[in-house]
């Protein structure tokens, strides 16, 4: 089985080349499954049910989030029809189950779920490592061969670690949040992982906010209003192959795509 993740897609610019890539990468990578993270994709915090739905309709099959998971309200009142949106477990504002899903391909069955790091990370109610703890303890009951996880984290070390200590659960771990892809992707002990995939969004910026107001409002303190970057996009993502027989990954692959 391969999967394709994409990184987090930011703004429009991320929409517009998830739209114009993602048909043509499904192909070239032949990937059964599109697991996108989406809590930028509206103007840079959060979803919209539209934008849920767009992205769905593009052959993305499941949506995770992050820090931004509830940033655009309006989603809330959508949860009904959005079982293919996964919230982080440990979001102060989380009250529904919506926070895994299980897959299954032929004769595997896994199950996805978002965590958020505790480091740089006011959203986060619980540490990670407590946190991927009760998921597993409340999705057992299903029997998944293994956990992916999207872990939503600030720092490289946060991540790292919950490799090292999950890895005989958590088959996949792939780093989101800091929006710049590391070149650090590997089994490791059996665990497919990357610190950090990357983003989809406007290459000319801070990590996918406007340069100039992004100035302004951290070195020259002045109240601005958040601003997405606009103009040509990086895509980046990472294809994970998973024999299904022996139900582990066998390897990941970094993609990244700049704009001429
Ligand atoms: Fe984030």
């Amino acid at each position: 089985m391969r999967i394709l993740f994409i990184g987090d897609i930011t703004g429009k610019s991320g929409r517009d080349i998830v739209s114009s890539l993602l048909y043509s990468l499904k192909q070239e990578y032949q990937a059964d499954l599109v697991i996108a993270n989406g809590e930028n994709s509206a103007h840079g915090k959060g979803i919209t049910i539209r934008i849920y739905r767009q992205l769905i309709d593009e052959c993305v099959d499941y949506i995770t989030m992050g820090n931004h998971a509830y940033s655009k309200a309006e989603i809330i009142d959508h949860f009904e029809e959005t079982d293919h949106l996964i919230m982080p477990y440990n979001h102060e504002k989380r009250t529904q189950d919506n926070y895994y899903a299980i897959i299954s391909y032929k004769d595997m069955k896994f199950c996805l779920c978002n965590i958020l790091g505790s480091v740089l990370m006011p959203e986060s109610v619980m540490d990670p490592y407590t946190a991927f703890r009760e998921v597993v303890e409340h999705t057992r009951q299903y029997d998944p061969d293994f956990w992916f996880v999207d872990l939503h984290a600030e720092t490289t070390a946060e991540k790292r670690m919950f490799v090292e200590y999950f890895k005989d659960q958590a088959k996949v771990v792939v780093g989101t949040h800091t929006h710049v892809q590391t070149a650090d992707e590997d089994i490791l002990n059996g665990c497919a992982f990357i610190t950090d995939v990357g983003m989809c969004g406007a290459y000319d910026s801070v990590i996918g906010r406007d340069v100039e107001e992004t100035i302004r409002a951290n070195i020259e303190k002045e109240k601005t209003r958040y601003t997405v970057a606009e103009g040509p996009a990086i895509f980046c993502g990472v294809l994970i192959e998973i024999d299904e027989k022996e139900k582990r990954p066998v390897g990941i692959e970094r993609i990244q795509i700049r704009p001429e």
